[in-house]
């Protein structure tokens, strides 16, 4: 990028107020994954941690959100019986599944192969009328409701793409991957770590913007704000949190345990 081209960091790189305020949210939580790496058993979601499954936890952290009117789960293909009466089976913030009686309504979808095809089956249930839409793994079931609402409140600012980010721990290598799992990797480059940022969930967008990048990209990405980037257009970080981590491996699950633990000594939750 030339330095003429380069945003003044005085000013946001985006057209502000490009979206109403008061335009309703609508959440999408792709679901469908099989979570091989946490080992056999149910699909990832549908797991219990501390009794209740997954996917519950991050549907109620995600309509915990006074802004969230509608949230969509993506189901695993053969699941959607499934996550419809777990829906229906436990107690959610604002509303039922099934929709129209509280301030949240529920919609569930089946899924497909990968993640972004998931997303795209979830797009397609989304009614006309939300102009900001949330893109959230039903993996980080944890996501404080203060991260979910600076998101949105970064899309109602104006940005078209929110990506909620966090600097690193650890310093991170670029390596020529090797073919045999295990075998030793040649060391390619280190990236400067205060310019990196390990990016979470929720992501947020302008409705038109992600649409548009799910109908264009066709590009194998691991998130949805990738995708808005391959358009050319910005995309803008806002804090991240600790426990909006992704639940991948057996030892996240004794983690996101803890914190459950944690929080209901400090309030009951
Ligand atoms: O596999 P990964 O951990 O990146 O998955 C992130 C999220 O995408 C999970 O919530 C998972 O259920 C979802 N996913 C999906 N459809 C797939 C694969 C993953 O909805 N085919």
């Amino acid at each position: 990028m030339s330095d003429e081209s380069r945003p003044s960091p005085a000013q946001p790189p985006f057209a502000p107020a490009a979206t109403p305020v008061a335009t309703p949210v609508a959440a999408v939580i792709p679901a469908a994954g099989r979570g091989v790496r946490l080992g056999p058993g149910a699909p990832k979601a549908l797991r219990a941690l501390n009794g209740t499954p997954m996917l519950i936890h991050a549907v109620r952290a995600l309509a915990a959100s006074r802004h969230v009117s509608l949230v969509i789960v993506v189901a695993p293909p053969d699941g959607s019986a499934e996550v419809k009466s777990l829906l229906d089976a436990h107690a959610l913030p604002g509303g039922t599944p099934g929709g129209g009686r509280g301030s949240t309504d529920f919609v569930v979808v089946p899924g497909g192969e990968s993640r972004q095809e998931s997303v795209r089956l979830g797009l397609a249930a989304l009614p006309p009328e939300y102009g900001v839409v949330l893109v959230h793994d039903a993996a980080r079931p944890l996501v404080p409701v203060d991260t979910v609402d600076a998101v949105i409140e970064a899309v109602r600012d104006g940005a078209p793409a929110v990506v909620p980010a966090l600097p690193l721990a650890d310093t991170v290598k670029e390596v020529e991957p090797a073919t045999e799992p295990g075998a030793p990797e040649p060391v390619v480059a280190t990236p400067e770590r205060a310019r990196l940022r390990a990016v979470q969930t929720p992501q947020g967008f302008d409705r038109a913007t992600l649409l548009r990048a799910h109908e264009t990209v066709t590009d194998d990405v691991t998130d949805d704000a990738g995708m808005v980037e391959k358009l050319g257009l910005p995309v803008v970080t806002v804090p991240g949190h600790e426990e909006a981590f992704k639940v991948t491996r057996p030892l996240d699950l004794v983690l996101a345990e803890a914190v459950l633990a944690r929080r209901r000594l400090n309030d009951g939750f």
